[in-house]
């Protein structure tokens, strides 16, 4: 999507080609990557059942709002909100919800582009045979090796945010969203393959049993945190993202269904991935909580003992890669925008200049998995930090903020005509809204804070 807000302002020729572009940015790293990785590190289907629930109760809702703020702003994530609130008659300080996105994304992208460095690489590594017949420890070695070597991770790097500013800055979104039209099914084809050969050589039933019997036990505050962040990263919402993408929305289309049919979509593919993973882990003994290494250790063991393995892998990592690259531009959008705007700077320049401003941040993100691996933030390492100050903070926040503001201070009853909704349904949307979805949102950071113990304490001093 760059069309150039500021000139033309086009629309989408089609809802499918909208879908598309909405599912393009939606599913990525977050889906295949970062997915498996969070149910494996908070123990399973405590957190994938959290997930689903914060999907529909605060993804669903938020998603339908960027949407719709934006299809009425017809303009960027900014301007949108500020339009929004002059329309309401509320005051422009609205508009930092925008701004707030600019910086998220900004910080996002910078450790994104090192996963999709090592998806680089692993086409590569694949396509040289690297993982025929490989053992779960030598899998486990061969990543780790890649890891510990900050020049290789540099190069691969490098080159992801090469390849996302190049195509941002050459313009040529356009064909590839056409190309995204192939490419994702086939992602989506590859990923049941792997989830087949975990049928049939995996240990299936105890990854269902891990996915879906519900193990409330295992639910604490750090889960549903997790959760929440996941719902809005993998949604990409809390960011003006959508927004802008739903300025491009034609007044027909019904964003309630097809807010469901994305969600549908990328959560479809989170599952596949999950399914496709930990029939390996535990067919392999490897550890569920290995955190971000976990699809690159566990994916290899399948490519080196399929036939076929080595042609399947590299064909995997290239889509991996793609579904990188079309929400890494995603990513980028937000920050060129705001260059080009408040600055003297062309679109090229614009897109160059935050290239590589997002590239030396996600240099530090690259080092804490070797020379700067001490270096800590509030008990984090700087990959971890920025994905948390992100997923967890700055997401949750900016939604919330967004849906409060369609809630309570936009008119309700031009949101009612504009979703097309009456009577019960119309009921539960506002209840919603107004209550759940912020009220989820508050509730988590609160337990975060720890405020909820105090709060149970003085109920329980009474
Ligand atoms: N949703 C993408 C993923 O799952 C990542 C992403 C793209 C994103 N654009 C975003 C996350 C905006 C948050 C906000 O990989």
């Amino acid at each position: 999507m760059t069309t150039n807000h500021k000139h033309t302002h086009a629309q989408w020729g089609s809802r499918l080609g909208f879908v598309l572009a909405a599912v393009g940015s939606a599913v990525g790293l977050g889906n295949i990557w970062k997915f498996p990785y969070m149910i494996g590190q908070n123990g399973g289907s405590a957190f994938v059942l959290t997930y689903l629930l914060c999907l529909i109760a605060v993804g669903f809702p938020i998603l339908v709002a960027e949407w719709l703020i934006g299809r009425r702003g017809q303009k960027n994530p900014i301007a949108a909100m500020k339009a929004a609130a002059e329309d309401n008659l509320q005051p422009k300080v609205w508009s930092l919800v925008g701004a707030s996105g600019v910086l998220a994304a900004f910080l996002i992208l910078s450790f994104y582009s090192v996963i999709g460095g090592w998806a680089l690489n692993y086409i590569l590594q694949s396509g040289a045979g690297a993982f025929h017949g490989i053992s779960g420890e030598a899998a486990g070695q061969v990543f780790t090796s890649l890891l510990a070597n900050p020049a290789e991770l540099l190069i691969w790097h490098t080159l992801f945010m090469m390849l996302t500013v190049a195509i941002v800055a050459l313009g040529v979104a356009g064909g590839l969203e056409r190309a995204a039209k192939v490419l994702m099914p086939l992602l989506g084809i590859c990923l049941f393959v792997l989830v087949g050969y975990g049928f049939v050589n995996g240990a299936m039933a105890q990854t269902l049993d891990y996915l879906f019997s519900p193990n409330w036990s295992k639910i604490n505050q750090r889960v549903v945190l997790d959760a929440m962040g996941q719902a809005f990263f993998t949604l990409s919402l809390g960011m003006g993202i959508m927004m802008s993408y739903g300025s491009y929305l034609g007044k027909e289309v019904n964003l309630l269904r097809t807010a469901g049919i994305v969600i549908l979509m990328d959560t479809l593919i989170a599952i596949a991935a999950g399914l496709a993973i930990f029939p390996i882990v535990f067919a392999n003994g490897l550890e569920t909580n290995a955190g971000p290494s976990l699809i690159f250790i566990t994916l290899p063991i399948a490519f080196g003992h399929i036939s076929g393995g080595a042609i399947l892998g590299v064909l995997f990592f290239i889509l991996l890669t793609f579904a990188a690259i079309t929400s890494a531009m995603s990513l980028m959008e937000p920050v060129v925008e705001f260059l080009e705007e408040k600055t003297r700077l062309n679109r090229a320049m614009s897109t160059l200049t935050s290239g590589v401003a997002i590239w030396a941040l996600g240099v530090a993100a690259l080092l804490s998995f070797n020379a700067w691996s001490q270096v800590s933030l509030f008990g984090l390492n700087i990959f971890d930090f920025l994905d948390k100050l992100t997923s967890n903070f700055m997401l949750p926040l900016t939604g919330l903020a967004t849906i409060v503001f369609l809630g309570w201070f936009m008119r309700q009853q031009s949101i009612k005509h504009e979703l097309g909704l009456s009577g019960v349904w119309w009921m539960a949307w506002q209840l919603v809204v107004k209550i759940i979805a912020p009220l989820a949102v508050v509730l988590v950071f609160a337990g975060q804070l720890g405020w909820l113990d105090d709060i149970w304490q003085w109920i329980a001093s009474l």
